[in-house]
């Protein structure tokens, strides 16, 4: 098979956002505990939180980190998880069917993210609570001192406030699943409302409405409408959250994700323009992709959530192969393909749970095959992202028709170059890619990278860490610029 693209400087979409490199820390399985934070581990620092575990953070390239949930936060008392700790309440964890122990919470979260060189994005709990509440933990949090909450925070320990931003009014409150789930009306009044409120608080902050759990929720499209009729001038950001994973041995849809995130994209910005065109306004929604990853949802569905209320169970703990790194890739493309609506993501999680970075409790660390493309987009993307529009064979799905089997996207930098990441969705054919740069003048390839493997479905563990792991691709000529692009891969290709 033969593709063709070119990159030109002059085709921006949009800046490239640090905040589409967003993770997600949820109080959820072993997630906090034993993922971010074990006191009694070997690699432990001062505070409890696994060294190991901030270090691979840090190597991931990770921008925000959307905090306590999810599901979790939905009947999340906040003030349990301040003071000293032996005096924390135990409570059941309705959401997960756990026992949360609160030996984390916002203090200690926005302790690890400085650590992390992270930005803290926060949810308040608009499921079991209110507008009162979240006002409390935003004064708690933020105010510099003077008021019982703020000065309750110094003498926790926090001497400057914490500064946080973006906050979600809420998690799913569209999902029946949801403690306190309500209908878009009931939802888009206490949404706004709080906002209204918080903003009084600070102007400043950086607010995200609940959009839909996914676009086959049977609300999608009239959730976000009327939403956003009740919050729109109150709102910077509409959510969206999407799981992806193979179904019946149907590798071709899988490789094919991401049109269906496309969609979703799509449809969300046409829906919230044509509610600030019903408005007369002319501020605009953006898109804070806040939920988004591979996750084998219907093994969950199967397991489901422990009877027993145990304390930080193995939960969604997926063990992600090639196949699933590809398509992770190809998700992570159409992100960044619209960077001019999606200004903020989170994927959905960063350690244990449907994550990334993986954890033996008291033991080992290790990269799944997702770590790479997320690693690598973040260290590479750079300046500008570029429109790129292949001329690419396509191949028919069941799930989404004929889909053209190279997807890719370009960012551009002065400085730092120009860096294309592309995925073959072919399952056995490889694709020979020739990139006219002519536009770029006289830049060669650098770099060229793939992440590949002659078995789909074969995985790092943390005996085989880098069984799956990019490596450089031999497979590059110099005039015309030309990549082969191996079957299900995820590559990355320097210019300079
Ligand atoms: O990320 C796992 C769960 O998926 C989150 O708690 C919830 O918001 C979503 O349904």
């Amino acid at each position: 098979h033969q593709a063709r693209l070119t990159l030109d400087p002059a085709f921006k979409v949009a800046p490239v956002r640090r905040r589409t490199f967003g993770t997600f820390v949820e109080h959820l399985g072993r997630c906090v505990y034993t993922g971010i934070y074990e006191p009694g581990h070997p690699t432990a620092d001062e505070d409890g939180f696994r060294r190991d575990v901030l270090d691979l953070t840090r190597e991931l390239g990770v921008s925000t980190v959307r905090y306590p949930g999810g599901n979790f936060v939905s009947g999340y008392r906040w003030e349990d998880g301040i003071g000293p700790v032996d005096r924390r309440p135990r409570r059941l964890d309705l959401a997960w069917h756990s026992t949360e122990t609160n030996e984390v919470g916002v203090d200690e979260f926005v302790r690890w993210c400085r650590k992390a060189g992270v930005e803290p994005m926060m949810a308040v709990n608009l499921g079991t609570r209110g507008i009162a509440e979240a006002l409390d933990l935003l004064e708690y949090a933020n105010h510099p001192s003077g008021t019982t909450l703020s000065d309750l925070r110094i003498a926790n320990g926090a001497k400057e406030p914490h500064g946080i931003r973006m906050w979600c009014l809420g998690n799913e409150m569209d999902g029946p699943w949801q403690t306190g789930h309500k209908t878009a009306r009931e939802y888009g009044r206490l949404a706004a409302e709080t906002a209204r409120a918080m903003r009084m608080v600070d102007p400043k902050l950086e607010l995200v409405a609940c959009g839909s759990s996914g676009s086959s929720m049977p609300t999608f499209g009239s959730w976000e409408a009327e939403v956003l009729e009740e919050t729109y001038d109150l709102v910077d950001y509409i959510s969206c959250h999407a799981y992806y994973e193979e179904k019946d041995g149907d590798l071709g849809s899988f490789l094919a994700s991401s049109t269906d995130m496309e969609y979703f994209i799509s449809s969300v910005v046409a829906t919230a323009d044509h509610v600030g065109a019903r408005l007369k306004s002319r501020k605009r929604i953006d898109i804070s992709f806040d939920e988004w990853n591979v996750w084998y949802l219907s093994r969950f569905h199967d397991t489901g959530a422990p009877q027993d209320w145990p304390v930080a169970p193995p939960l969604l703990e997926d063990h992600y192969n090639l196949a699933d790194a590809v398509t992770f890739g190809g998700l992570l493309i159409t992100l960044l393909r619209n960077s001019d609506r999606v200004t903020a993501a989170s994927l959905a999680q960063l350690v244990n749970v449907i994550a990334p970075i993986m954890t033996e409790p008291g033991g080992r660390a290790w990269r799944q095959t997702t770590f790479h493309p997320f690693a690598q987009a973040s260290r590479h993307a750079a300046g500008d992202v570029l429109r790129v529009e292949p001329d690419s064979p396509a191949y028919e799905t069941k799930a989404y028709g004929e889909v053209p089997l190279l997807h890719a996207v370009a960012t551009h930098s002065a400085t730092e170059g120009t860096t294309l990441f592309a995925v073959n969705r072919s399952a056995d054919e490889p694709l020979s890619l020739e990139i006219d740069a002519r536009a770029l003048g006289g830049v060669r390839i650098v770099e060229a990278t793939t992440l590949t493997d002659p078995d789909v479905y074969a995985r790092n563990t943390a005996d085989d860490p880098t069984r799956i792991t990019p490596r450089a691709n031999p497979d590059v000529e110099a005039g015309p610029l030309r990549v082969l692009v191996p079957p299900v891969s995820w590559n990355v290709i320097r210019l300079a």
